[in-house]
């Protein structure tokens, strides 16, 4: 198993696994994706087929965001999900982003336990964030270690940006 960087040849693979784990699809956007931004786009290839990819970008000064994280069905549950996030996070590292973030749907347990266990916390839900109406869930991940400053009161995170993850209580 490698990961390496997306090539145009691995496109019908990408969509294949794409249209699998997702109900919205945009092919367009993976090709742009791979023109304005190479780097951020991994593939895990297994004896020359593609069973997973991720896809991030830079938001904002400092903040990378997880755009699409698919593994292929019947590859799941084998650290190939893992091995992704754990390379597309150092690719932000080097641009000296500070936060990872991604949006999840609500109802999708599995992949928000995924995400916790890679210490991404849920910070604030997106009501109708979908196009069928669901909700997304927000979730971010510190790059460097946290200090002082970036604790609150309670010694919880604090995140720049929308400041009403206490919504969250009704969802996690
Ligand atoms: C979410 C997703 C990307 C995770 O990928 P994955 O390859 O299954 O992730 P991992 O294998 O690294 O970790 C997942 C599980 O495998 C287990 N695992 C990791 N390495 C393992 C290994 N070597 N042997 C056995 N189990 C392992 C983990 O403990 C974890 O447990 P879980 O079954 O309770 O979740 C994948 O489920 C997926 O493509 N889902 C559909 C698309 C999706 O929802 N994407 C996210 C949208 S925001």
């Amino acid at each position: 198993m490698i990961v390496r960087n997306f090539e145009p040849s691995d496109f019908e693979e990408v969509l294949e696994i794409e249209s699998e784990a997702f109900s919205e699809h945009n092919p367009f956007l993976y090709m742009n994706f791979y023109e304005m931004n190479s780097e951020g786009f991994l593939v895990a290839e297994y004896n020359g087929y593609i069973v997973g990819f991720v896809v991030g970008y830079k938001l904002s000064d400092n903040e990378g965001r997880i755009f699409s994280l698919a593994v292929r069905d019947g590859f799941r549950s084998m650290g190939i999900g893992t091995m992704l996030m754990n390379a597309i996070l150092p690719v932000f590292m080097t641009k000296f982003l500070h936060y990872a973030s991604l949006e999840v749907r609500i109802s999708n347990i599995r992949a928000q336990e995924f995400y916790k266990r890679m210490d991404f916390i849920p910070c604030w839900v997106e009501h109708g964030y979908y196009s069928d109406g669901e909700d997304g869930i927000i979730m971010k991940k510190r790059l460097t270690p946290f200090t002082s400053a970036f604790l609150n009161d309670s010694n919880k995170p604090v995140f720049p940006g929308k400041k009403h993850s206490f919504r969250l209580r009704d969802y996690i």
